[in-house]
């Protein structure tokens, strides 16, 4: 018997109050389990996507499933299984919470009422701050914190959550270079040693291209999908991102030079 897809779109429309059409015809299938990327320019309808799949936003036509469970009728099933870092962190600033608090909301959120951290709570909390290089920081005042900081402490609370589908939204925007190779090699780790599936939107697929089984190349529809080399086509790569996208081969591997990825400061 077939195994369940990790993500399933048949036909999906998505449509915001305003009238836009974010996606349309958005049909693909994403086997489980994977390390998945979905790339495309500013305003191609990733986050659009996610939010779908989540249930947090209603097809307009078609539908979306995840592990086989309808993002309409099923979205309290999908809520449990996922950990999402949505692409903002919406986590109010003014309110004083330390980092360790942030990262204990990751073991909290999904139990009953009344929430208490236990100490395995606090030592998994714990050992995901280590994953990125944020334990010190425990007993700090998250707003306190850089830009990078925060992103590698919500990285962090996914890791500490449960549920085999981690979701993270740009996880690696606004952070150096460092904070980038922690949150990738973290993720990579923690991807090998979990049964677990991580979708992960980013601007820039080459600090993920090894880690990344399917890549879905997003602009409001489906331009490609396969695994990284394959949607790596100089054709498709121009479709999306203009004619000054080029493609790089290096040590067997497939990079995309785009003029957001930083990498090419020259046309
Ligand atoms: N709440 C909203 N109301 C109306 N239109 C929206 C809303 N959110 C997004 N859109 C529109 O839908 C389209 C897709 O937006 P989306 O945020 O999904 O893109 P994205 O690929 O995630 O972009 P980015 O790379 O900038 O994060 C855009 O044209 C955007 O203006
Ligand atoms: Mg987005």
């Amino acid at each position: 018997m077939e195994a369940v897809p990790l993500i399933e779109a048949n036909n999906l429309a998505v449509r915001y109050p305003n009238g836009e059409l974010a996606l349309h015809d958005v049909s693909f299938g994403i086997k489980s389990p994977s390390f998945m990327a979905i790339i495309g320019p500013n305003g191609s309808g990733k986050s659009t996507l996610v939010k779908t799949f989540l249930g947090l936003i209603k097809p307009f036509r078609g539908s979306i499933k995840v592990s086989g469970y309808d993002s309409v009728k099923k979205s309290g099933k999908i809520r449990k299984i996922v950990r999402y870092v949505p692409q903002r962190d919406r986590i109010q600033l003014t309110v004083p919470m330390k980092v360790k608090d942030i990262v204990l909301m990751g073991r909290l959120l999904k139990k009953l009422p009344p929430r208490f951290a236990s100490s395995k709570d606090i030592k998994i909390a714990k050992d995901a701050l280590q994953q990125v290089d944020m334990e010190e920081l425990w007993e700090r005042p998250f707003p306190e914190l850089s830009g990078g900081q925060r992103q590698r402490v919500l990285v962090a609370r996914a890791l500490a959550g449960e549920g085999s589908i981690l979701v993270l939204d740009e996880p690696l925007a606004g952070t150096d270079v460092e904070s980038q190779d922690l949150i990738v090699e973290a993720l990579g780790r923690y991807r090998k040693e979990n049964d677990v599936s991580i979708i992960m939107v980013t601007h820039d697929l080459n600090p993920i291209h090894t880690l990344v089984q399917d890549v879905l190349l997003l602009k409001n529809t489906v331009i490609g999908i396969g695994e990284p080399c394959s949607v790596m086509d100089p054709d498709l790569i121009k479709k999306v991102y203009g004619p000054s996208a080029r493609i790089v081969e290096h040590s067997g591997h497939r990079y995309c030079m785009t003029k957001d990825s930083g990498i090419d400061s020259h046309d």
